[in-house]
């Protein structure tokens, strides 16, 4: 990191350039603020040391100088004057941090790493929000299905009100993609979109991550602790799965949507939240309502505007387009060139019904990204057989091929049909996947499988990998 130096005492400079090399910065020094400005002008920095106290622009209108030019920086100010009056003024004029003369090499040292944690900071959240725009934009949502092209007309309206979605749909349908557009197409978009799975955090568990716990609260509760609620305030929280909502948490969430508060877990005050809502589920409410198991008034306050997504069967017309789109996307992730769908292949994708909707077919395409060595996808390389692509040999080749894709995970006793000990199964193999390629990165690996690093967290401990 390129570190700008101004200071008037040849000694200092020479002091400061000594220390920051040995750190492994790039220092360069001035004796006068005014030629700083001009250097800035001219060449990047990553952040400034400034003396205070300089004949001719002294530190403080160099700060102001700073502001007024537009060449926003991360400025550390330097003083043997400091009195906290001058440190107070710097803040306000934007300087990052403050130190007094004399100091110590390792004083120095300190601040400036600091500094540099900041920045690398600032830049990765910089990166991670054009990111977020990018990836969930609606350009990314793709459909040549005219059902499909009037629900995102909808989508595209509802983004920029505050109004409850709920968003019904098949496993993989892009129920999550939808939430995600209907939250960065609208104007809460630099603030935070926080998803909370309902399905996987245990009921006891579930009511403390939404609305947080007070210290004391039960047993565990060491300190206060935040709900997803507010990490959302501002933005949107998505309650994924929220057919799996507990009961007695479907009254406090009612009580929330209603009055707009939230209380912790053993608080006695409430607290004014403004995140905007918007559920997911596979389940049909409507039939839960009828057997007791969701509450109608809940289902009328989420279901303000309801977002019905049409499986992939029902829009076999966006096959190809989106096989198109995969095989881009992990060429690029893989860094190999993009292969050819053969027609036999493209027949086979259109004929199969598709149970897992789009992301079956994301994960097919994957799969044959990483198998097939040529540059053409055929029906060898993909682990499903169409209705008429050659009977029992195929599908035995296909066995053979799936088999072999999961090798990495023991198989489990085909008569056990548990829907929740096979997730819990995949999850676990997905996190242990996740976390080697990461090499334990947490941060990484929770992006990767594309959950939140809470979650990631929680679900390490649970499954005590
Ligand atoms: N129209 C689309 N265009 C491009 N990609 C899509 C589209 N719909 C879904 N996808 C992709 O398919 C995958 C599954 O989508 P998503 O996670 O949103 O589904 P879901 O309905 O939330 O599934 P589940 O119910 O299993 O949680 C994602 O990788 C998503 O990016
Ligand atoms: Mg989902």
């Amino acid at each position: 990191m390129r570190i700008l130096i101004i200071d008037d005492e040849d000694s200092m400079r020479h002091m400061l350039s000594v220390i920051l090399k040995r750190e492994g910065y790039e220092p360069v020094s001035v004796a006068e603020a005014a030629k700083a400005l001009d250097l800035l002008e001219a060449d990047d920095f990553d952040f400034i040391l400034c003396d205070i106290k300089m004949p001719g622009l002294d530190g403080l209108s160099f700060l102001k100088a700073l502001k007024d030019r537009g060449l926003a920086r991360t400025v550390i100010m330097m003083s043997a004057y400091g009195t906290f009056e001058t440190a107070l003024e710097c803040m306000k004029l934007g300087a990052y941090d403050y130190i007094s003369k004399p100091f110590k090499a390792d004083e120095i040292v300190l601040t400036v790493k600091k500094a540099e944690e900041r920045e690398k900071l600032k830049r990765e959240n910089t990166r991670l929000k054009a990111d977020a725009l990018e990836e969930y934009d609606f350009t990314n949502i793709f459909t040549i299905d005219g059902n499909m092209l009037s629900i995102l007309g909808l989508v595209r309206k509802v983004a920029d009100y505050t109004t409850s979605v709920l968003i019904l749909g098949e496993s993989g349908t892009g129920k999550e993609l939808v939430a995600r557009a209907i939250h960065y197409g609208g104007q809460r978009a630099q603030k935070p979109f926080v998803t909370v799975n309902c399905g996987a955090i245990p009921g006891a568990l579930l009511e403390s991550e939404l609305f947080g716990h007070v210290k004391g609260a039960f047993t565990d509760a060491h300190r206060t602790k935040t709900g997803l609620f507010q990490e959302a305030n501002g933005g949107t929280i998505f309650l994924d799965e929220v057919g799996e909502l507990p009961m007695e948490l479907q009254v406090k969430l009612l009580r929330v949507l209603q009055e707009g508060e939230i209380r912790k877990v053993g608080d006695t005050k409430s607290a004014k939240v403004d995140a905007r809502v918007v559920a997911a589920t596979i389940k049909d409410l409507k039939d839960e309502i009828r057997k007791g198991a969701f509450r109608e008034d809940l289902y009328y306050r989420l279901n303000v505007i309801e977002i019905k997504l049409p499986t992939l069967r029902e829009r076999p017309f966006d096959i190809p387009g989106l096989a198109a789109r995969f095989v881009e996307k992990y060429s690029r992730k893989f860094g190999k060139p993009p292969k050819r769908v053969s027609e036999e292949a493209l027949a086979i994708l259109a004929g199969y019904a598709w149970p897992g909707n789009i992301r079956e077919l994301e994960n097919v395409i994957e799969r044959a990204m990483i198998l097939e060595e040529t540059d053409t996808i055929r029906p060898k390389s993909l682990p499903i057989a169409g209705p008429n692509a050659g009977g029992r040999a195929s599908l035995q080749a296909a066995d053979a091929l799936e088999s072999q894709l999961s090798s990495a995970t023991p198989r489990r006793p085909s008569d056990d049909l548990s829907i929740k000990r096979a997730q819990e199964a995949m999850e676990k193999d997905l996190i242990k996947r996740a976390l080697e390629r990461t090499r334990n990165n947490k941060t990484k690996a929770a992006e990767i499988l594309e959950i939140s690093h809470r979650a990631l967290l929680y679900k390490i401990k649970n499954y005590g990998l």
